[in-house]
């Protein structure tokens, strides 16, 4: 397994009035414009026949779940679109498929408050799995849908040449690029390179042919001006 020694920080856990619990209201708006978006990928190009096998088993992770409430309601959208589709596609449909669901995090994420959120009458089988989902986190072929939402732009280090001063791409101790020059820039940018195919080689490992995955990205327009915007 890749084992990637970020020093990253988790969100702030608990219930209290500065957890992300409670401060994930943007975030939560995102997840449910992406709703109907997945709920038509999951109707149209979902091969389920193909991807379940006798086990019946279907499961998904939610890469960078935080402590919740979100990610429960990401996983209840995603098996409840799972669930028609397969009625749709199995008429004699009697409650047979069954649902595993992995919530991984950063090892330091608060899985305590997340364990509470999962309603107690809920429909399927549900783990933590703390690690970097820039690595290996999965058996080969073990996943049929893999969301991740407001998590990948977390980079997984600080690229050293903003750090060395004898670069010019130092960036003066600053942990931002708004306005800063475009060797600083590009070397967010190559960081984000980097993550991202470590991320999807992961993941194409992990999920099985035909499965899906879903991933929503903040994103800003090239060239945005911060001076104008902020
Ligand atoms: C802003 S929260 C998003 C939570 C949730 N997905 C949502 O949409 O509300 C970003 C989460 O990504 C996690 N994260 C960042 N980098 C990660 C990594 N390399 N591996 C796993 N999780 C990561 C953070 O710890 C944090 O909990």
């Amino acid at each position: 397994m890749d084992s990637i020694t970020a020093g990253l920080s988790p969100m702030k856990g608990g219930d209290g009035p500065y957890s992300y619990t409670n401060n994930s209201s943007i975030q939560r708006q995102g997840v449910e414009i992406a709703k109907v978006l997945i709920n038509e990928d999951i109707a149209e190009k979902l091969a389920i026949n193909e991807v379940i096998s006798s086990s019946k088993l279907f499961s998904i992770a939610d890469l960078g779940c935080s402590v919740g409430p979100n990610t429960i309601i990401v996983v209840e959208n995603i098996i409840d679109s799972v669930k028609l589709k397969y009625q749709s596609f199995c008429h004699n449909y009697q409650g047979a498929l069954e649902f595993q669901v992995f919530f991984n995090d950063i090892p330091s994420n608060d899985f305590n408050v997340l364990f509470k959120f999962l309603p107690s009458d809920r429909k399927y089988f549900a783990a933590g799995v703390p690690g970097h989902f820039q690595g290996r986190l999965f058996p080969k072929a073990s996943l049929h849908f893999v969301h991740s939402s407001y998590a990948l732009h977390w980079l997984s280090k600080i690229p050293k040449e903003l750090k060395d001063k004898a670069s010019p791409a130092w960036n003066k101790g600053r942990i931002y690029h708004a306005n800063a020059s475009d060797d600083v820039r590009e070397a967010y940018s190559a960081q984000f390179a980097k993550d991202m195919e470590s991320f999807l080689n992961a993941r194409a490992q992990e999920l099985v042919c035909g499965g899906l995955m879903a991933l929503i990205i903040p994103c800003l327009p090239d060239r945005w001006d911060f001076c104008e915007k902020f």
